[in-house]
């Protein structure tokens, strides 16, 4: 098995651990790091609904609570015919650690989409604007 099918096998075992009582969308993800390491994330939904957490920030915020902090690539699976990208808030907070960061869409079956962070946020609000002379 490759690295690239590992990842999307760890994001679909991750889906399966999501909690979407409310959506009953289940979203896995799978964050590989620059040393080959795979973390994984689910959405976990609330009953407030705004305090839902998404599968790839979950997977990133693991990540970097465990000391790692460079990633090549994603996984995004969900259970759709089309492409399930990922929201607005999660490519910003993706941005902000992996702007070159490969991004794969599947579904339970197949890859549906392959694309960048950098093709999926352009123009990003970046860091860097923040620092004033
Ligand atoms: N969701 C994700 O986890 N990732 C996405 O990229 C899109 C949406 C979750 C949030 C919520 O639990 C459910 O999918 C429906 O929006």
């Amino acid at each position: 098995m490759s690295a690239s099918d590992r990842l999307v096998e760890a994001a679909r075992a991750a889906r399966d651990r999501a909690v979407a009582p409310y959506s009953h969308f289940k979203v896995g993800a799978a964050l590989q790091t620059t040393d080959g390491t795979i973390i994984t994330g689910c959405n976990v939904e609330n009953a407030s609904y705004g305090l839902t957490i998404c599968a790839e920030r979950v997977a990133v915020v693991k990540a970097l609570s465990e000391g790692h902090h460079a990633f090549t690539r994603l996984v995004v699976v969900t259970d759709t015919e089309e492409p399930t990208s990922p929201c607005g808030a999660c490519r910003q907070v993706l941005w902000e650690f992996a702007p070159d960061l490969e991004v794969v869409l599947a579904n339970l079956h197949r890859i549906t989409a392959v694309t960048t962070l950098r093709d999926l946020l352009p123009l990003a609000f970046n860091s860097h604007l923040l620092r004033r002379p």
